[in-house]
């Protein structure tokens, strides 16, 4: 199924594209905003494309570039159907874009058409155990804790366990 753009007052979440590179290294680039991200900060636009390039590539990606109004993307957020009815979902925000509600809303389009027409019965996310602002994000959006797999990742910071959190269709 293609991504479809979605909207809501205030944002537009259009399919990402590989031009989007430049605008999304302002958060692959930053190590901050990387810390509990699978992999370490890009080092250059050219490795964001290829990672753009790479995720599009996934089988039942979704992937869109979280914007105001079509324009510059400000973050990504991906839904990833695993299996029939599971999706998993991963989104970063470039850090000036940070803390205006903006991945909060996209959270809730992307859910609402993730339950509506992909018919997904549950979306999970993968989040580091110390990645307090993402798992207050998921908490808003009505995600359940469900439990901890221990030592699931080993990244650029070390072995990592992984809180899993979920929301099922109600
Ligand atoms: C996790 C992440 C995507 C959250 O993005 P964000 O844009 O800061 O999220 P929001 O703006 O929706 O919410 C952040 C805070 O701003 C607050 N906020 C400010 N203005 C707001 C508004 N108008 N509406 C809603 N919330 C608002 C929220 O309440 C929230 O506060 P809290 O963290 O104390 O609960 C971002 O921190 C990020 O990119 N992190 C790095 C990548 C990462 O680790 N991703 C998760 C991997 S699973």
């Amino acid at each position: 199924m293609t991504t479809q753009t979605l909207t809501a007052p205030g944002l537009v979440l259009r399919p990402l594209e590989l031009a989007d590179a430049e605008a999304l290294y302002a958060a692959h680039g930053d190590a901050e905003s990387h810390q509990y991200w699978s992999s370490p900060a890009h080092k250059n636009v050219e490795e964001t494309r290829a990672y753009i390039e790479e995720t599009l590539a996934i089988k039942g990606a979704h992937v869109w570039a979280i914007t105001e109004s079509g324009g510059a993307a400000l973050g990504r957020i991906a839904l990833f159907v695993l299996r029939e009815g599971v999706g998993e979902i991963g989104v970063i925000m470039r850090p000036e874009a940070s803390g205006r509600g903006l991945a909060s809303k996209a959270l809730d389009l992307v859910l609402a058409h993730g339950f509506g027409p992909l018919g997904l019965h549950r979306v999970a996310a993968d989040i580091d155990p110390d990645n307090s602002s993402s798992i207050s994000l998921f908490l808003r959006a009505g995600f359940t804790q469900e439990g901890v797999l221990r030592a699931n990742w080993k990244t650029h910071i070390g072995v990592r366990d992984s809180v899993i959190m979920a929301k099922l269709k109600v």
